[in-house]
């Protein structure tokens, strides 16, 4: 396997290496990963996350396993297994699935780790097109709004939301991100804060529901998010919290992006209802669990709702960021839009 380095992930010396997210800003610690029951719990507890990221690191970890000597039919039982660790991240089952069509070609392992090589390669690029594309959206001295962590630690490359957010900062826009702190687990906060940060970027971080006084007094310009999957109608899933702040965007008229690889539309959902929302534990709304400390604060037995994702119906959206083109309502209503 040749050696990588992402913000997030590495292969170093032929391993699978993941910088555990859930201690982020505070503590740098890398994991090493050598098999799928620990990526597997690596993605659950979020020490890897966001949607390029899980699967990416899934191919990677499958490519390893066949350098290793696992059989085909080991490696696509690994492969099913990888699938289930989240639900609604499209990327995760779309860079799995194509590693594992590699598997019945005769110069395995070698198809697959070529594979696997080139979706970490391609995310980098495509991180590069669709940050171009939405930076040249963004005017001089414009305030951009975000959500969850969209950048380097969820990608192999600069990302998308925030990749465009760091493009437009690199060609001098004199930006300021506010940047959501993304309840219940704060990739906004911890992470996004932390990249914003590490490049120089000028940003606020504040409690998402400080996004409807900051629009109402005019001070955000643009809010670019990420997503998980996008139905072929243009409704998206992305981090809970994100329908919210596309309602509040257009009360406000505040133009409202999503930025993600063409790969994230998924052919099969015709909408938003067919995207399936990861429900995570009560836990991590009653208090604050895992990573540097562990605390509830509401009362243990109380019942809590977890949805780690929403959907944003495409009516609120004025653009789709993709690495092809930047797309309008308008446009959706050509057949495969997206590749157009
Ligand atoms: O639960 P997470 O942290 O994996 O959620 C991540 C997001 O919602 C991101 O916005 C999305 O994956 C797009 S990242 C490039």
């Amino acid at each position: 396997m040749r050696e990588f380095t992402s913000m997030g992930m590495a292969i170093d010396n032929g391993k699978l290496k993941i910088l555990d997210q859930t201690l982020l800003p505070h503590e740098k610690k890398w994991l090493s990963c050598e098999n799928v029951d620990a990526l597997i719990e690596m993605i659950q507890r979020l020490a890897i996350r966001g949607a390029p990221a899980i699967g990416i690191s899934s191919s990677l970890l499958l490519a390893i396993l066949a350098e290793h000597g696992h059989s085909r039919e080991q490696l696509i039982k690994d492969g099913v297994r990888l699938k289930e660790s989240r639900p609604t991240a499209v990327n995760l089952m779309n860079n799995i699935d194509r590693v594992l069509k590699k598997v019945s070609e005769n110069d395995y392992p070698s198809s697959v780790i070529r594979e696997a090589e080139s979706i970490y390669l391609e995310d980098v690029g495509l991180c590069k097109k669709m940050s171009r594309l939405g930076a040249n959206i963004i005017k001089k001295n414009e305030s951009i709004l975000t959500h969850c962590n969209t950048g380097g630690l969820a990608t192999a490359g600069i990302g998308t939301a925030m990749g465009v957010i760091r493009t437009a900062h690199e060609d001098g826009k004199n930006i300021t991100v506010f940047v959501d702190e993304t309840r219940p687990l704060l990739q906004g906060g911890r992470l996004t804060s932390w990249e914003c940060g590490e490049l120089g970027i000028s940003h606020v971080v504040i409690c998402d529901s400080s996004a409807a006084m900051l629009m109402k007094a005019g001070k955000v310009d643009r809010v670019f998010v990420g997503s998980d999957r996008i139905a072929t109608n243009g409704d998206f899933a992305n981090k809970i919290g994100t329908y919210s702040l596309a309602v509040l965007a257009h009360y406000h008229d505040v133009p409202f992006y999503v930025v993600a690889p063409r790969t994230t539309i998924d052919p099969e959902c015709f909408s938003g209802k067919d995207i399936p929302i990861e429900e995570r534990d009560a836990s991590e709304v009653l208090g604050i669990t895992g990573g540097l400390c562990s605390y509830t604060w509401a009362p243990e037995k109380s019942p809590a709702y977890n949805p780690a994702f929403d959907v944003t119906p495409a009516e609120l959206v004025t653009g789709w960021v993709l690495d092809t083109g930047v797309f309008t309502f308008n446009d959706l209503q050509h057949a495969n839009w997206w590749m157009c």
